[in-house]
């Protein structure tokens, strides 16, 4: 039996529709929430530092995301909801105070680390957001800030292999 063209094309129509509908629905569920509420509203560095990471890393690691309008639109959407959700969840400056000393301590260890080898903020982000690039004097001014904070040891890499806790 031949199918006709017509028949196709509703076909094609259909699996059209399905896809929309589908990543509507998608969109939908993984649509960014309003902002969870502040817990931290104080500094967690210096004056001075405190803006860079604002600039840089808010976006991801605090509950004051400034979520874009393609932060709406599926599938981008997803990818960006799931960032900031990894994202908090390894480190979230908005519940810094709930974090004993030593571990804000060494999250800023690894901050600093991961700063210093290009691995933050995420090589995607910068592509939309190019004034969250950590300039060389931005990294010296947090690495003296965390020093005066939490000590000198504090700005040198992590012990090799040490895993992140959360
Ligand atoms: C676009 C979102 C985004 C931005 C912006 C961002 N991060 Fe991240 N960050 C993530 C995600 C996602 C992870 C977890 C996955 C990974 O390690 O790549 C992460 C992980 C981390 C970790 C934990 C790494 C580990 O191995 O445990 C640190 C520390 C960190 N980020 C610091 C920063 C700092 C400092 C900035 C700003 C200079 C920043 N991030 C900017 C998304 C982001």
């Amino acid at each position: 039996m031949r199918i006709s063209r017509s028949k196709w094309a509703k076909a094609a129509l259909v699996v059209i529709a399905v896809a929309i509908a589908g990543s509507v629905i998608a969109g939908r569920v993984l649509l960014p929430e309003a902002n969870p509420p502040l817990r931290h509203e104080g500094w967690v560095l210096s004056e001075r530092a405190q803006p860079i990471l604002e600039r840089a890393c808010f976006d991801c690691h605090s509950n004051a995301t400034r979520w874009p309008w393609y932060a709406y639109v599926p599938p981008v959407s997803l990818f960006i909801v799931m960032d900031v959700a990894e994202g908090r969840e390894h480190v979230n400056f908005s519940a810094w105070d709930s974090r004993p000393p030593d571990r804000q301590a060494k999250d800023m260890q690894k901050a600093l680390e991961e700063i210093r080898e290009g691995e933050m903020p995420l090589k995607m982000y910068l592509w939309a957001h190019a004034d969250a690039r950590v300039s060389e004097a931005d990294l010296a001014l947090l690495t003296e800030d965390v020093a005066a904070r939490y000590g000198e040891a504090f700005t040198r890499p992590p012990p090799e292999g040490e895993e992140h806790e959360h």
